[in-house]
């Protein structure tokens, strides 16, 4: 089954047993294939008699999920072909449907729906609609805070008015608004919000010096530091090895060597205190004005360009943005910020509180209600230690193993659920997870990649019962695709950018051969320079350029005088639109232009872009129409109406209107 050649990586992810397994591996090297044919070997393995129901199949989208089950599916079918009477087969091919191969999300709705009762909770409930969800926030937080401030007023609680101030100074509290929303949805992706975000509040309740050395951001900003300093020595190495190459500006050596010691000096500092005592004595040297006529001019640039790198726009800076006054006086500073950080705490927590009623009272769950319901169903706190509860050693006796892709994407909460469902390593369900760090996407969903890296420093490539495992071909992408993408990131990624070096062992390498030919296939990657020559191509939107000139190249792939080949499942063919795809950095506010453009110059070309609900045009013309009606001296929603299909206004039009004089009222 599977493919002609499993390599020996690939055969060790499918056959290992009982034990906790970590696969690690990057973009297209078959973490998901290898997934595929564990549990197809799994369930057709006549030794164990395994029933698919009995695997927990964890994937981060529907889409995946169902990809996944029809490819078991097919599998199950090619072998019920070989043997039509297997009845542990036939009943897989039963069991299928009920699988539980599913999204994180369907999975806690599944544990909610059967033990409700746990929790106490209406099991009539419905997953709430994104939109309903944002409408009723707003409500809340309007609520909220005039309900606030009419508290402090009533109360003169004089630190819910600083903390408005300090928050918020402009008219609108939207700052605080967006402030309490942000920390709303962060601490829901914690265990137990509540916890999280009164430790937030205990990191500005530091005492003496030595608490504030010890706060949570304190470690960061001095990872930060000294990331930064090492990035500096390099900067000032290369320069000094320039200085003293061929055609180098030596006379810079010795103020370049003194910033080397300088910089030296700062990275030995390891206390706060100290780094503001290394950063008052940083003195840059003046470079020697001599003049050396043996000199390169680009040499000395370089060298210039360097320095400013790592002296202006370095320590300079960050002297100016952490030390700009003495550790005692930041101490203050944060002492100051306590009663303000313990009122916008206080506000998250109330706005939770009541969100949740809310929520209750309209028998709807938003994703965080289920996992933190899941969460809640599964673990118990015996002597303020998390333990797997009833429900969860119940289905710890039903489970075989508990799978995930993607593993890289999860976040504290979905850790937590699956972790309670495991027995290792003493006995199963055993955990196997699939995932690649540098494909982490999800921040902005909160997903924790620390946790793989925790799972990817700790378990071992020997055996053990802790044990990892890298893949390292890539069998989806051509050579010259992998290599450009290795230039790329062996540049710019690092530890301290991305969170792991892009070394040997990250690098993607080709595992799969693809067929010579003489036709015209992607060989090399090209870089496009698009030069706005003329005035008119300068008043063209950059967007639409880039589009016009991405299309050109494209039409040219497909209906060009040498068009492009591909290799497709029955050999090379002639390149089709739909074999090629655009990645943007972000789709919104570029999507729109490149189909227009690209539909303009006759090329089909989608995009799934899910833009929000309130910037759909219909739903922005009916708020600027309720806006009018609330107040029509708004000129903005006004012309948006007037423009709009209710009005259906021309810009001629317009412009007549504003030239009438301004005297005139057009509400009569
Ligand atoms: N040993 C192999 N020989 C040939 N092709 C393979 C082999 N292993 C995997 N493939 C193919 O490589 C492609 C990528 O595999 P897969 O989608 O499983 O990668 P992945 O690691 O899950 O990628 P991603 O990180 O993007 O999720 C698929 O088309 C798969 O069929
Ligand atoms: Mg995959």
């Amino acid at each position: 089954m599977g493919y002609a050649k499993w390599t020996k990586e690939q055969e060790l992810v499918i056959n290992l047993r009982d034990r906790n397994i970590l696969v690690s591996a990057a973009a297209g090297s078959g973490k998901t294939a290898v997934l595929v044919e564990r549990i197809i070997q799994i369930i057709s393995d006549r030794s164990r008699r395994v029933d698919i129901d009995r695997l927990l199949v964890v994937t981060f989208t529907k889409a995946a999920a169902s990809e996944m089950r029809s490819r078991v599916g097919d599998a199950i079918e090619g072998m019920l072909l070989e043997n039509p009477d297997d009845e542990h087969l036939q009943r897989q091919a039963t069991l299928l449907h009920n699988a539980q191969i599913t999204t994180i999300d369907s999975f806690c709705q599944n544990i909610i729906r059967n033990y409700f009762h746990v929790i106490d909770l209406d099991p009539s409930f419905r997953v709430a609609d994104e939109n309903e969800l944002a409408i009723m926030k707003t409500d809340i937080m309007e609520e909220l805070l005039e309900s606030r401030y009419k508290e402090s007023r009533e109360t003169n609680n004089q630190d819910f008015l600083d903390f408005t101030e300090s928050f918020s100074p402009g008219r609108t509290d939207s700052n605080i608004e967006e402030l309490v929303l942000r920390l709303y949805n962060i601490s829901v992706s914690y265990p137990w919000p509540e916890e999280w975000l009164g430790s937030c509040a205990d990191m500005y309740s530091c005492n003496s010096m030595e608490e504030f050395e010890e706060t949570l951001w304190m470690k960061e900003l001095k990872k930060y530091i000294d990331d930064s300093l090492n990035d500096y020595l390099a900067s000032a190495n290369r320069a000094l090895e320039i200085c003293n190459s061929g055609g180098g500006p030596g006379n810079y050596c010795d103020a370049i060597e003194s910033d080397i010691n300088q910089i030296m000096m700062v990275k030995e500092a390891d206390s706060y205190v100290s780094y503001y005592n290394a950063f008052c004595m940083l003195n840059p040297a003046r470079l020697s004005a001599k003049r050396d006529p043996g000199v390169i001019p680009e040499k000395k640039e370089e060298v210039k360009a360097l320095r400013e790198g790592y002296q202006k726009n370095g320590l300079q800076v960050l002297k100016k943005n952490f030390f700009y006054q003495t550790p005692e006086e930041m101490l203050a500073d944060i002492k100051a910020m306590y009663p303000l950080v313990n009122e916008l705490i206080k506000l998250v927590k109330d706005f939770s509180d009541l969100f949740a009623a809310k929520k209750r009272e309209e028998g709807i769950l938003d994703f965080a209600d289920m996992e933190h319901f899941a969460l809640n169903i599964l673990t118990c706190k015996e002597d303020g230690e998390v333990k797997p509860s009833a429900v969860a050693c119940e289905l710890q006796e039903f489970y075989e193993e508990i799978m995930t892709d993607e593993y890289q994407d999860s976040n504290f909460v979905q850790e937590l659920i699956l972790t309670s469902l495991c027995r290792a390593p003493e006995q199963k369900p055993y955990l196997f997870m699939v995932g690649d760090v540098k494909q982490s996407i999800y921040q902005f969903r909160l997903a924790r990649p620390e946790l793989f890296m925790q799972k990817y420093n700790s378990y071992t490539i020997s055996d053990s019962p802790y044990r990892r495992i890298d893949l390292h071909k890539n069998f989806r992408s051509r050579e010259i695709v992998l290599e450009s993408s290795n230039f790329i990131f062996e540049n710019i990624m690092k530890e301290c950018l991305g969170g792991i070096n892009y070394d040997n062992d990250a690098k993607l390498v080709t595992g799969r051969n693809y067929e010579d030919t003489d036709l015209n296939i992607s060989k090399k990657t090209d870089i496009l320079v698009i030069e706005q020559k003329s005035e008119e191509a300068e008043n063209i939107e950059k967007r639409i350029l880039e589009a016009a000139s991405i299309g050109d190249c494209i039409r040219g792939m497909v209906q060009g005088d040498n068009p492009l080949y591909i290799s497709g499942k029955d050999g090379y063919r002639r390149a089709e639109y739909r074999d090629i795809v655009i990645l943007l950095r972000s789709v919104s506010g570029w999507s729109e232009e490149f189909i227009e453009t690209l539909t303009d110059m006759g090329i089909p070309a989608f995009s799934d872009t899910k833009t929000g609900y309130f910037s759909a045009i219909e739903v922005c013309t009916i708020l600027d129409f309720l806006r009018i009606i609330d107040n029509p001296r708004q000129d903005i929603p006004l012309v948006a109406v007037l423009r709009s299909i209710i009005c259906n206004i021309t810009d001629e039009e317009l412009a007549c209107i504003a030239a009438l004089p301004r005297t005139l009222n057009y509400m009569d």
